[in-house]
């Protein structure tokens, strides 16, 4: 899906001067700046690297991690939110399987390199966590809403040993981004027999066109959540894989009567980050693995337990992409976008609507 390849940016120096959205330390909010990105003399792009014209980005739980755990003493000064993006690409090199026209979304999230929300991004897609063609008919908001929360969703069911066709799959959390697409992937593209899924009523509508089987409402407490889910397992068997977006542990103690054990391929899989965060105050020991977690991973590892709880964090997944084209390509993909904001004069107001926890659907910052 080629298209009019857009213009190069003014190089000075043997430098890209683009504008961005920077941040500097932990109390100042987003700020739209010109920044400098060195690029290759003559060619511009090195064989493994690529020029993209961003045209969207979307802000992530974790991206609030990132400013809040700068305290304007590390890196450069001014660092670059984001890692999602969308955009076309200007220059291509040899080795990339990309060409200067085709429109890619992708995953540059990173504490050592630049964000994505700036007018172009340079980077090896070889090293991003997610970088690919945009499918036919999608636009470039939705593609930029993808890359962390399907990627880590994806990654989450791929690393299931074995088939999940006819599978029993429960997402803990499908009103979460990561949910949303976990249940998705888990129905229509993995062919899970059952998907159950916690979520409040306002998420339910979305989970349920989602693919899901049973809607259990999370917040009607945690014994009615168990005893719910424990009447499904009665008459459909125990889960293949818990896939949990919230790190809700509610269930650890009850794992010999929900989940099938290692054993037989049984999966926990906990996706790193949890709805306990106040995103808009982070602080690193929130990230610290609960109590909880360490008995049961420490029980697992002396063999006194069957049970494994995988923690995940986005990587480049075999098969992402194609999941997603499959799932466009079939009209099953549901992109729950909750906002849109212009990137230089709005960004730091879709930061906001991010930490607020208060989002329903990813918020997307407009080039
Ligand atoms: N490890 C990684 O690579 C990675 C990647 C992406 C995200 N994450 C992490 O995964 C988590 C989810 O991220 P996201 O962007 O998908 O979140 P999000 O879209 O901001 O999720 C917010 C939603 O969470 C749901 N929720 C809150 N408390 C819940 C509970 N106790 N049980 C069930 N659902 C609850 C609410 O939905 P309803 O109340 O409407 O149901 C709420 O709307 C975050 O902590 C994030 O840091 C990690």
């Amino acid at each position: 899906m080629a298209e009019v390849t857009p213009e190069l940016p003014p190089i000075v120096n043997n430098s890209l001067k683009v504008k961005a959205v920077t941040y500097h330390s932990y109390k100042t909010p987003l700020t739209t700046k010109e920044v400098e990105i060195p690029v290759t003399p003559g060619s511009i792009v090195k064989p493994t690297e690529l020029l993209v014209q961003v045209k969207g980005t979307s802000i992530n739980p974790v991206d609030c991690v990132f400013k809040g755990m700068n305290y304007g003493c590390l890196g450069p000064e001014n660092k670059i939110i984001g890692g999602d993006f969308s955009g076309i690409v200007v220059k291509a090199g040899l080795e990339t399987k990309f060409k200067p026209g085709d429109k890619i979304f992708g995953d540059v999230m990173s504490v050592t390199r630049r964000g994505s929300s700036s007018e172009y991004i340079l980077f090896e897609p070889a090293t991003a966590q997610v970088c690919e063609l945009i499918p036919e008919g999608m636009t470039f908001e939705q593609a930029a809403s993808l890359p962390v929360v399907s990627g880590t969703a994806y990654q989450c069911l791929y690393s299931y040993k074995g088939s999940l066709e006819g599978s029993n799959v429960l997402v803990l959390g499908s009103g979460t981004s990561v949910g949303t697409y976990a249940v998705q992937f888990a129905k229509r593209y993995f062919k899970a027999a059952k998907v159950v899924a916690t979520c409040s009523a306002g998420s339910a509508e979305k989970t349920r066109k989602g693919g899901a089987d049973v809607i259990v409402d999370y917040t009607k407490g945690k014994n009615e959540k168990v005893n719910h889910i424990l009447e499904f397992v009665k008459e459909h068997g125990k889960f293949d894989i818990i896939v949990d977006a919230v790190r809700d542990e509610d269930l650890f103690s009850y794992f010999p009567h929900v989940l099938k054990p290692v054993s037989e391929n049984g999966l926990f899989c906990q996706v790193q980050g949890s709805y306990t965060i106040d995103y808009s105050d982070v602080h690193l020991y929130q990230f610290l693995p609960s109590w909880k977690k360490i008995v049961s991973t420490l029980k697992y590892k002396l063999g006194f337990s069957n049970y494994l709880i995988e923690s995940i964090l986005v990587e480049n997944t075999k098969g992402y992409g194609n999941a997603i084209r499959t799932l466009w390509a079939n009209h099953e993909l549901n992109i729950p976008i909750d906002s849109v904001y212009d990137a230089y004069s709005e960004a730091q107001s879709g930061f906001e609507r991010v930490a607020s926890g208060k989002a329903k659907g990813k918020v997307v910052l407009k080039f």
